[in-house]
Parts: structure tokens; C-alpha cells; sequence
């Protein structure tokens, strides 16, 4: 069972920065396949996500290499330095566990490849998307150990980590004198795998930071979709039509938690939930109005009655994974 935990803001890290209380997730910022990029939202619409996050405090961008093959890191460049943000900005990006990829010096290469695309000369977190099938988990650690060295990241961190793997990660870079900052898995009121599987609790033991991927369940925990009305594309593939159907009487709840709080949405309740649980969301957002009310969610706390309330609605969801 995991405990409640007031959080001002997340450090990334045990000597590392703070970067506030929630991120922002920008997969979305380029990519066609999954989200549908320049089908319904435009850079234009992205920018002023980013102005409008930067504006209400957010600190923390994530991003990836991967995202839309460099397109979300190339963005972020460019709104970064049209609005002069660079002192405000926290980013993380993410090394791609390619196939190809065997030794340490790779993950050197790929992060000066970011850089590049961002157009910095050093990233707040660079984190290892994924387990790779090839590449041993102590290359991994000495790539990311590197990076540090060279001044290239203040923080490293994982991502996609169960407890065993992680625990081996914190343990190499331990050994080069470096902290495992964090760990970014899925994590929301339909995906409860860290609290289950003993992740958070291990982040917890060992001061590591649970970044919470998909915490909206890519867009499912706003309210607006249902099972009459599904998400298009790959994402309505990925959830079921049972899961859409059990999702109601959770959003019910959810609807009534944000009314005793003034009026708060689906989405807001959604991401004040997974920061009670002493992880920090990063929410997709597409466009100004979505970044806004995402950074809603703070400022305010559920009750640990509210808190249980909502897990016990969410405990009648089937997980995804
Ligand atoms: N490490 C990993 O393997 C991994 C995997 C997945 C994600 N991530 C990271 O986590 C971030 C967030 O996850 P995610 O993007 O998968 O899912 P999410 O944050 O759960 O959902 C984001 C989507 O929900 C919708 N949305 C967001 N805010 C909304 C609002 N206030 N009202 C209505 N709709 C809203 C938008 O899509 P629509 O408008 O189209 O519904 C948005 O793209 C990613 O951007 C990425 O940085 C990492």
C-alpha cells in the first residue's frame, strides 16, 4: 500500500534541481503515426502551449529523439528560444535503444545529436528510453556516466524500468559516483502497475524520482471520450472497448472530487491524483487551451479520503498492460 506524500515541487535527483510539481510531455509535438501532427493541430498551436506552460511556471519539458524523428527536439529549440525561455526550462530528453547501438560512446553521440536539434549545451536529464534488447544495462550506465562528465547533462535517469532492472541501473551508476535521478514509466489512474509492482515504492526508498508517462491515459481521463465515442487511430486500437465502458463510473467520481474543489476538470483531478502518490505527471498537451488547464492542476490537494476514493474507483479498470 502505498502512502500519501505532499510534494512541493520534484528534485531530480538527490543534489538536483527542483523542477516544480508537473512537466510537460511533448511525443505529441511531430508525431504523425500516433498523434496526428499537422492533422487538427499546427506548430502554431504547439507554441503557444509552450508560452502559455512556461507563463503559468512549468519547468520541465520531456522529449525524445524519437519524437517525430527529432521534430519534437527541434521545436522545443525554436519555442525555447523565440520566447527567451532558456533560463526558465528544465529538459529531459531520451536515448533510443536502437538495435545498432552496443558501446557507451553511443550514447555520448546520441545526446550531442539532441543537443544539437535543441540547440543547448546541456539538457537538465538525459534518460534511456528503453531497455535495449543488445546493449548491456552497464554500458548503458557508463554512457549515461559519461555524459555527466563531459558536462553534457546535470542528470541522468531511465525510463521503462521495472524494480529489478532499476535497482541494477542505481547500482552501476552508483559505482561511477553518479545518482539515478529518475524513472519514467506509465503511471495514471488507469495504469496503476508502479504501485503494484513495487516501483514506487522503490523510487521512494532509494530517492528516486517517478516521472508519470500518459498520465491522462493518453487523453482517456480527460472525460471526452467514451465508448461511443473512442479515440481515432492507434490509440483506439491500444484500449478497448470494456476498458472505455468501465472507465465511466470513475470519471463520475472524478467529476464530483473537482466539484468539491471549485470546479476542477477530469484532467486536473487526474494529474493532482498521480502527484498525491508522490510521482510527477507529464502531460501530453497539443495546444494552448489543454496546456492550460493542465497546469491547473497544482496549486491545490486532493484529501487522502479523495485519494482512496479515486483508487478504489479505479480499481474496478482493467489494466492495459
Ligand atoms: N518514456 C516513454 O516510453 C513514454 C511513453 C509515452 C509517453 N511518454 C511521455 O509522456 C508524455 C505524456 O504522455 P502521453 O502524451 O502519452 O499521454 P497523456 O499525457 O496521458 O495524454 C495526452 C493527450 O491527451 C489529450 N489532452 C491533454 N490534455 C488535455 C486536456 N486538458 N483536455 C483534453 N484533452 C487533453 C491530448 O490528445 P487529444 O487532444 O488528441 O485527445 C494529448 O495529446 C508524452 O508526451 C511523453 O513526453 C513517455
Amino acid at each position: 500500500m502505498t502512502e500519501q506524500r505532499n510534494v512541493k515541487a520534484f528534485r531530480l535527483g538527490p543534489n538536483g534541481s527542483e523542477v516544480g510539481q508537473i512537466g510537460i510531455g511533448t511525443w505529441a509535438w511531430g508525431d504523425r503515426l500516433v498523434w496526428g501532427y499537422g492533422r487538427g493541430y499546427t506548430d502554431s498551436d504547439l507554441r503557444t502551449a509552450f508560452e502559455i506552460s512556461v507563463n503559468r511556471g512549468i519547468q520541465l519539458f520531456d522529449t525524445a529523439e524519437l519524437y517525430g524523428f527529432g521534430r519534437s527536439e527541434r521545436l522545443l529549440g525554436e519555442f525555447i528560444r523565440a520566447a527567451g525561455a532558456r533560463d526558465r526550462v528544465a529538459i529531459a530528453t531520451k536515448f533510443a535503444p536502437y538495435p545498432w547501438r552496443l558501446r557507451r560512446n553511443s550514447v555520448v553521440r546520441a545526446l550531442l545529436g539532441s543537443l544539437k536539434r535543441l540547440g543547448m549545451e546541456q539538457v537538465e536529464l538525459y534518460q534511456i528510453h528503453a531497455p535495449s534488447p543488445l546493449m548491456s544495462l552497464e554500458e548503458m550506465m557508463d554512457g549515461l556516466a559519461d555524459c555527466v562528465e563531459l558536462g553534457l547533462t546535470r542528470a541522468v535517469g531511465v525510463s521503462n524500468f521495472g524494480p529489478e532492472r532499476m535497482r541494477r541501473a542505481y547500482e552501476a551508476l552508483a559505482r561511477r559516483g553518479v545518482p539515478l535521478a529518475s524513472n519514467q514509466v506509465e503511471y495514471s489512474l488507469i495504469e496503476r502497475g508502479p504501485e503494484r509492482n513495487g516501483l514506487l515504492d522503490l523510487c521512494r526508498e532509494l530517492d528516486v524520482t517517478l516521472i508519470a508517462y500518459s498520465p491522462l491515459g493518453m487523453g482517456l481521463l480527460t472525460g471526452k471520450y467514451s465508448a461511443e465515442k473512442p479515440p481515432a487511430g492507434a490509440r483506439g486500437r491500444r484500449y478497448p472497448r470494456r476498458l472505455l465502458l468501465n472507465l465511466e463510473p470513475l470519471l463520475e467520481r472524478m467529476r464530483a472530487i473537482g466539484a468539491a474543489h471549485g470546479g476542477k476538470t477530469p484532467a486536473q483531478v487526474a494529474l493532482n491524483w498521480v502527484i498525491a502518490k508522490g510521482a510527477l505527471p507529464i502531460p501530453g498537451a497539443k495546444n494552448a487551451r489543454q496546456a492550460d488547464e493542465n497546469a491547473g492542476a497544482i496549486g491545490w490537494a486532493l484529501t487522502g479520503e479523495e485519494v482512496a476514493a479515486l483508487d478504489a474507483a479505479a480499481d474496478h479498470i482493467q489494466p492495459v498492460n
